[in-house]
C-alpha cells in the first residue's frame, strides 16, 4: 500500500521524528498532516542533531519530497526560519523538494497574542500550551474566518485579509483581555514579505498527492503530537486543537482510506507528558529523575519546542490499547528501550482501579481519569547496556520479555525498537 502513517501513541514526543527519518529512506514523499510548530521532532544523524518543528522529518533525505498538508497550521515566519537554518546546514530546501498546501491555515501574531492572553486568563487551569498560536489558528479555521496559505499567492487579497483579521482580533485582545492591540500595517507588511518567498512552494496538496500515488510513489504521513493530545480522542481539554490520530491524516492530506497500508504507532517504553492534566502512572522524586535525565544528554526529557521538563511515568498499556483502537494501529515502534537498562524492576500499568472497579480501557472522562489508580504488572529488568544491540535475539532475555509482553497485550507486532537516538541504533524486528 502506498500510504503509511506514523502516529504518536501517547502524549507526544514518542520519537516520531527519528522513526519518520528511518522510514523516509524507503519513501518518495513525507507529509505532515496536523499541528504546527508546537511539534518538535528530533532527527539525529551522526553528530548532527536536527530539531524540526514544521518541516517534515523527511527533508534530510535528498531523494524525498516533503509536503505540509492542509491540516497543518503554518507560522510563515517559523517556516522560513527553519528553511534557512536547514539550508545553512547544507540541506536542500527548494520548491522542488518542499510543498505547502494552499489550504493549510496561517498562524499570525494575533493568534500568538490570543494564545498567551487565553492561557493567562485561565490562570491555574491553564492548558500549558506551547504558546505558538495553535489553538486560536484552528479556532479561526473552524469559525470560518481563518487565513489560508493560498492567500500568499495573491498580495492584494492577503493584505485585505490581514487588515480584517487584525481588526477583528484587536477587539478581543483589547476589550476582553486588556492586551496590547497589534499594528495591522506592520503585520500586513511582514506577511507580504513572507508571501514573496513562500508563494513558489504552494500546491493543491490533495491533487498533488493523488497524482503522486497514481504514479506509484510511496507516501509517509508524519504525525505530530500524539493520540492523547487529539481534540476528540485525547484527554480533553488538556489536548491540542487538531486531530493527530489516523483519521486526521486522511482529512489533513486530502486522501481516502483505501490508500492506507501500515499505521505505525510510536510509543516510548515509558510515558511522558508536557503540560497539565491527569497522568495516572506519573512518577515523582528519584525515579522520575532517572527516567527524565538531568538534561545533560540531548535525548533527556526536556521539551524540544519549549525546553520544559517533561513529566514522566511508567508505561501505561491502557493508553496504548486506546491508541491501537482509535488509530487502527497495525504495528508498533518502541523507542528509548536503552533508558530502562539498569532498572531492576519494570512496572507496567495493565489496568486502573477506580471506586473499587477494575478498568481495562482508558476512560475519556477526565474526572474519572483523575481518580484512576494504576494496577501494575511488574516485569524483571536487565542490567546490560543495549545501545549497541542491532538484533532482537541479541537483547538481554528480560528486554526481549518486556517487548514481547507489550506486543502480546496489544495484539499487534512490534516492528521497530530503538536503543539510542542515532539512525543505526535500530532493531528491525523480524528482519534478522
Ligand atoms: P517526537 O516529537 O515524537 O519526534 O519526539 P522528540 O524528538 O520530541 O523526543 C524524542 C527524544 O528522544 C529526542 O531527543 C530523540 O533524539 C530521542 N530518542 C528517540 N529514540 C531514542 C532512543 O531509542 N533512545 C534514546 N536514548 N533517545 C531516543
Ligand atoms: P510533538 O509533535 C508534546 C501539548 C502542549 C500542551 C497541549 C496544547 O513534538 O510530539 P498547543 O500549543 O498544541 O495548544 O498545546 O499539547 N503539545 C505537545 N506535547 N509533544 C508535542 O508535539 C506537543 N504539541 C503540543 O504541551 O500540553
Ligand atoms: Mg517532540
Amino acid at each position: 500500500m502506498p500510504l503509511n502513517i506514523v502516529i504518536g501513541a501517547q502524549w507526544g514526543d514518542e520519537g516520531k521524528g527519528r522513526i519518520t527519518d528511518l522510514l523516509a529512506a524507503q519513501a518518495d514523499i513525507v507529509a505532515r498532516y496536523s499541528g504546527g510548530d508546537n511539534a518538535g521532532h528530533t532527527v539525529t544523524i551522526g553528530s548532527e542533531v536536527f530539531k524540526l518543528h514544521l518541516i517534515p522529518s523527511g527533508i534530510i533525505h535528498p531523494a524525498v519530497t516533503c509536503l505540509i498538508g492542509n491540516g497543518v497550521v503554518v507560522n510563515p515566519r517559523v517556516m522560513l526560519q527553519e528553511m534557512d537554518a536547514l539550508a545553512a546546514r547544507g540541506v536542500n530546501v527548494t520548491p522542488a523538494c518542499l510543498k505547502l498546501s494552499e489550504n493549510a491555515h496561517l498562524i499570525t501574531p494575533a493568534h500568538i497574542a490570543l494564545d498567551k492572553a487565553v492561557e493567562q486568563e485561565r490562570g491555574g487551569d491553564a492548558i500549558g500550551t506551547t504558546l505558538r498560536g495553535i489553538g486560536p489558528a484552528y479556532t479561526d479555521k473552524v469559525s470560518r474566518v481563518g487565513l489560508r496559505a493560498g492567500l500568499l499567492a495573491d498580495p492584494e487579497a492577503l493584505a485585505e485579509a490581514i487588515y480584517a483579521h487584525v481588526a477583528m482580533h484587536n477587539k478581543t485582545l483589547r476589550q476582553i483581555y486588556g492586551a496590547e492591540p497589534l499594528d495591522a500595517t506592520a503585520v500586513a507588511a511582514e506577511y507580504a514579505a513572507y508571501a514573496q518567498r513562500l508563494a513558489p512552494y504552494l500546491v493543491d496538496g490533495s491533487v498533488w498527492l493523488d497524482e503522486a500515488l497514481r504514479n506509484g510513489r510511496t507516501v509517509l504521513a508524519e504525525g505530530a503530537q500524539g493520540t492523547l493530545l487529539d481534540i476528540d480522542h485525547g484527554t480533553y481539554p488538556f489536548v491540542t486543537s487538531s486531530s493527530p490520530t489516523a483519521g486526521g491524516a486522511l482529512t489533513g492530506l486530502g486522501v481516502g482510506p483505501r490508500e492506507v497500508g501500515q499505521v505505525l504507532g510510536v510509543a516510548k517504553v515509558f510515558t511522558s507528558r508536557v503540560g497539565s492534566g491527569p497522568f495516572p502512572t506519573e512518577l515523582t522524586g528519584e525515579m522520575a529523575m532517572r527516567l527524565r535525565g538531568t538534561g545533560a544528554n540531548p535525548w533527556d526529557e526536556y521539551g524540544t519546542t519549549t525546553g520544559r521538563p517533561r513529566r514522566v511515568g511508567w508505561l501505561d498499556l491502557l493508553i496504548l490499547r486506546h491508541a491501537r483502537r482509535v488509530n487502527g494501529l497495525t504495528h508498533l515502534a518502541l523507542t528509548k528501550l536503552d533508558i530502562l537498562s539498569g532498572l531492576p524492576e519494570l512496572p507496567v500499568c495493565v489496568a486502573y482501579e477506580v471506586n473499587g472497579r477494575r478498568l481495562e480501557q482508558f476512560p475519556t472522562d477526565l474526572r474519572l481519569l483523575a481518580r484512576c489508580r494504576p494496577i501494575f504488572h511488574t516485569l524483571p529488568g536487565w542490567s546490560e547496556e543495549i545501545t549497541h544491540v542491532r538484533r532482537f535475539a541479541d537483547l538481554p532475555a528480560n528486554a526481549q520479555g518486556y517487548v514481547t509482553f507489550i506486543a502480546a497485550q496489544l495484539g499487534i507486532p512490534v516492528s521497530i525498537i530503538s536503543v539510542g537516538p542515532a539512525r543505526a541504533q535500530t532493531i528491525w524486528v523480524g528482519e534478522e
